[in-house]
């Protein structure tokens, strides 16, 4: 099949798009409004953006409670999402006002961060925090701004466990990282396949005849 999603003509009963961007990280989110409401959210429009300096990225679609902390307080936290914590993950995406705190609604332990003011996910095994740099509202091809607010974000401090790190590495299949697929669908990372990166063009094995 072959469709076009501006004309939303694949005819099946949910959009696959996702399905095929997929797996997608998720960020799951602590930030702290004005007012010291600590919140906590999962986004899967979630991914690093430059390595050096740690840039990373979040969209949400429209102005939610996350976006309007960050922008307010410029400080968050994502929380390393797992499969032990899948609920919790879930859970903490229930439309709570912004005066409610789904750390309290849901009996999520929090802990202190280092370096910003929102705190952790005291059971994630890893937890970037960052501070806020700027809000981008993506366009389409006619140059029309769409629903989705992009945060990015500068990671200013790598929190991780002491039991995550095997061999001076953090492992994401020993930890069951959790990803986010299409509908409904969920993804633990539970097994790893190493490659080295490819040598030099003449050093390509020869492939074929
Ligand atoms: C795994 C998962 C990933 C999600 N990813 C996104 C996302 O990338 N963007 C978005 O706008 N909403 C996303 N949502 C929905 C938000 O988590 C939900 O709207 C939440 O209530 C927002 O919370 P907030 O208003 O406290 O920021 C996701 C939900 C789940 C369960």
């Amino acid at each position: 099949m072959f469709y076009e999603p501006a004309k939303k003509n694949h005819g099946l009963r949910h959009s696959p798009l996702k399905a095929i961007v997929a797996p997608r990280p998720i960020g799951w989110i602590s930030s702290m409004s004005s007012t010291g409401t600590v919140n906590l959210a999962p986004y899967s429009f979630f991914n690093m953006i430059c390595e050096t300096p740690p840039l990373l990225m979040f969209s949400s679609n429209g102005r939610k409670d996350t976006v309007t902390n960050i922008e307010a307080t410029g400080e968050f936290v994502c929380n390393l999402a797992t499969l032990d914590l899948i609920e919790e993950v879930n859970l903490s995406s229930v439309p709570a006002g912004p005066d409610q705190s789904e750390f309290e609604l849901l009996g999520i332990e929090s802990a202190p961060s280092s370096l910003v003011k929102p705190p952790r996910v005291a059971a994630s095994p890893c937890a970037l925090e960052c501070v806020y740099v700027e809000t981008i509202r993506p366009r389409d091809k006619s140059g029309q701004e769409c629903s989705f607010h992009m945060v990015i974000g500068e990671v200013v401090g790598v929190y991780i466990a002491d039991a995550a790190l095997v061999d001076g590495r953090v492992d994401d299949a020993k930890l069951h990282a959790l990803a986010r697929c299409g509908y409904l669908d969920y993804a633990p990372v539970d097994r790893l396949v190493e490659r080295p990166r490819p040598p030099s063009l003449d050093q390509l094995p020869k492939r074929g005849g």
